[in-house]
């Protein structure tokens, strides 16, 4: 019995020996392992088998298979380490590493040029106080338009080609104004002095001119006693600051349906730049934003008594700003991911 068990012995070890030299690589030598070491693995059961041996024989044969299960071990130990040694040999001469090559450039990102210049206006208007308000691109009509003083089949409402989505009632911002009435909403009759950033959209032939989507900032101060000199003072600080301090504003009569009265804000184009009879159409002056005295039924709709308050608003184009600034003469530029235009700033 002791006999047969201590043959078998023998023939498994021999065995497991060839089997072991027949693995070609890491994969073979695990499953060589999982079939001799496993739970279920053949030396597993030659170890149970000690406690049918016959008390006698059973030292010799412990021994003899503990022997088997160490050098088994050891092998299999050995012939792992020199098939990954093989294994990271071939990988190193299959795809050899040439040290000597330049390294890998890292790209180095930057920000967009329309996120530039809004930096650049907040940065100005926060030296003038104001906070950066932020507000929905989605809108109602009714803040779009109507608490702007122009309720429906107003005739202003066509200087806005609006996005209608499938939700009646509801289209995407034409631009930033509804935010004077949010902002005014949640001041809650406190004084404010905010900037509005953000995008909007019009239903617009795409053209050198024109874009669906375009930034915004609008301006809104409320409090008691701010008049239209405040206003001038304001944009004109601005435009200095923007667009250099020899800057003169003019302010031309103008129409908005949110403020009353409006204006439009001119700026005087630097004599030395070649492109100003381009850019002023040969007058000289160019046109930045559009202002005014917030009108009273938009402090109404905002829950301010214009009795007691008054306000002005202004909104710019920073995209525009950038265009005079830098000369670019097509808007579609800047949605349009080109690399060669957007590595200049
Ligand atoms: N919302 C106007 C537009 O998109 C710009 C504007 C003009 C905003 C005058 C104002 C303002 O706040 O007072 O054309």
């Amino acid at each position: 019995m002791a006999d047969d068990a201590t043959d078998e012995l023998k023939k498994l070890e021999g065995q497991a020996q060839t089997h072991l030299q027949q693995c070609a690589d890491e994969a073979a030598l695990r499953a060589w392992n999982t079939q001799y070491f496993g739970d279920k693995g053949l030396v597993k059961a030659a170890l149970a088998k000690l406690s049918t041996i016959p008390k006698e024989q059973r030292g010799t044969y412990g021994k003899e298979v503990n022997r088997v299960k160490e050098d088994l071990t050891r092998a299999y130990d050995a012939a792992l380490a020199s098939a990954k040694a093989a294994a990271l040999q071939a990988s190193l001469t299959a795809n050899p590493l040439d040290v000597s090559l330049p390294g890998r450039g890292r790209p180095r990102g930057r920000l967009h040029p329309a996120t530039q210049i809004l930096r650049q206006i907040y940065t100005i208007f926060a030296d003038l106080g104001f906070q950066v308000y932020r507000t929905r691109e989605v809108e109602t009509d009714e803040l779009n338009f109507e608490f702007l003083n122009m309720p429906a089949h107003h005739p202003a409402r066509d200087m806005w080609d609006t996005f209608f989505t499938t939700t009646p009632g509801v289209v995407l911002r034409t631009h930033t104004s509804p935010g004077q009435i949010h902002v005014m909403r949640e001041a809650a009759g406190k004084p404010i002095r905010v900037i509005l950033p953000g995008m909007c959209y019009r239903n617009e032939a795409i053209s050198t001119r024109s874009e669906i989507q375009f930034y915004q900032v609008e301006g809104l101060v409320i409090g008691e006693g701010v008049t239209m000199a405040d206003l001038k003072g304001t944009i004109t600080a601005f435009a200095r600051r923007m667009f250099g301090p020899e800057r003169r504003v003019r302010i031309r009569s103008s129409y908005f349906p949110f403020t009353e009265p409006s204006i439009e804000v001119d700026i005087d184009w630097p004599k030395d730049d070649p492109n100003r009879d381009r850019l002023t159409k040969g007058t000289g002056w160019l046109e930045i934003l559009g202002a005014g005295m917030v009108h009273p039924n938009v402090l109404r709709a905002g829950g301010y008594d214009p009795d007691k308050v008054t306000g002005f608003a202004f909104g710019m184009g920073p995209q525009r700003m950038l265009m005079l600034k830098h000369a670019i003469d097509d808007i579609r530029l800047f949605w349009q991911n080109e690399l060669r235009f957007l590595r200049q700033f």
